[in-house]
């Protein structure tokens, strides 16, 4: 496999839902090994549809890649299941935290392990304790029973438990307290300082993302309309404008102009 080339490229992809609604438009981005990269739009942009096409779980919902490749570590993964990708390497953490409600803590982390044929499953679940203490205290109680940032601990664990070297984290902050937002954005940092564990983040909540990716992509209509590394979108006057709800032009004593220049991605 190459050792160079990004870990995961998306090249130019089209997703078309039951044949009639194109919703990725040639979507083109890459991720490095190493790095955390955030995915960044509004409802509808095409965040969700872009990491199930990777993790190849649209044809459940009748959506499939009309158009473009998908490469994981220099081999194409089309027409991969979830354990042939988790055997690689590649983890996804879905939307809304699908924790199994009536199962303790503990095995809905080690349902994680599922692809796994080594002994050091053990091992792995002293490490998701170590980065998340908060599941260790609540191992034996129903993740049903857990708070939602809990939850959406739990989901992580789980898919950590696969001992990846890329996650797909889908939308880690939705409906969290900022705290809670804070400390799962932390963790995440250690693991890939820690661990050298790849990120792929998708996020409508562009602030705090772009606080901890090295890179970033604006998707609007199933297009990247911007993109660059996080610090350079995060000083861009329209990102800061009407992502970051920072008024850069009132900054500059203009705030009507700011107000009147909607953003195309918000139209
Ligand atoms: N199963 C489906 N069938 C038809 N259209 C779909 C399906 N799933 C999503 N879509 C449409 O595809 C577009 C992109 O949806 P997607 O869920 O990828 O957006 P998103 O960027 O993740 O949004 P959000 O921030 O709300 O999670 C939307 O217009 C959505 O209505
Ligand atoms: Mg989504």
């Amino acid at each position: 496999m190459s050792e160079q080339g990004p870990l995961l490229s998306i090249a130019g992809i089209e997703v078309m839902y039951a044949r009639l609604a194109l919703v990725l438009r040639g979507l083109t981005l890459r991720v490095p090994r190493g790095g955390i990269v955030a995915l960044l739009g509004a409802n509808g942009a095409g965040k969700t549809t872009t990491m199930k096409a990777v993790a190849n779980l649209l044809r459940s919902e009748r959506g499939e890649v009309t158009r473009g490749a998908i490469h994981y570590d220099g081999a194409r993964i089309d027409g991969l299941d979830a354990s042939d990708l988790a055997r690689r390497g590649l983890s996804l953490v879905m939307e809304g935290r699908h924790a199994f409600g009536t199962l303790s803590v503990e095995d809905n982390l080690k349902v994680g392990a599922f692809s796994r044929r080594d002994r050091g499953v053990g091992d792995s679940l002293d490490m998701v304790y170590r980065y998340f203490p908060r599941l260790k205290d609540r191992r034996l109680q129903a993740a049903g029973l857990l708070s939602g940032g809990e939850q959406q601990m739990c989901v992580i664990g789980r898919a950590l438990m696969a001992r990846p070297r890329m996650i797909l984290l889908d939308e880690p902050s939705m409906g969290l307290a900022p705290l809670l937002v804070e400390e799962i954005f932390s963790i995440m940092r250690q693991l890939n300082v820690d661990e050298g564990m790849t990120f792929l983040l998708a996020e409508q909540n562009a602030a705090v993302a772009l606080r901890y990716a090295t890179y970033g992509y604006l998707v609007e209509s199933g297009r990247v309309v911007r993109e660059g590394p996080a610090a350079a979108l995060a000083a861009d006057p329209e990102i800061r404008a009407s992502y970051l709800g920072l008024d850069a032009s009132a900054e500059a004593g203009s705030a009507t102009l700011a107000a009147r220049r909607r953003p195309r991605w918000l139209s």
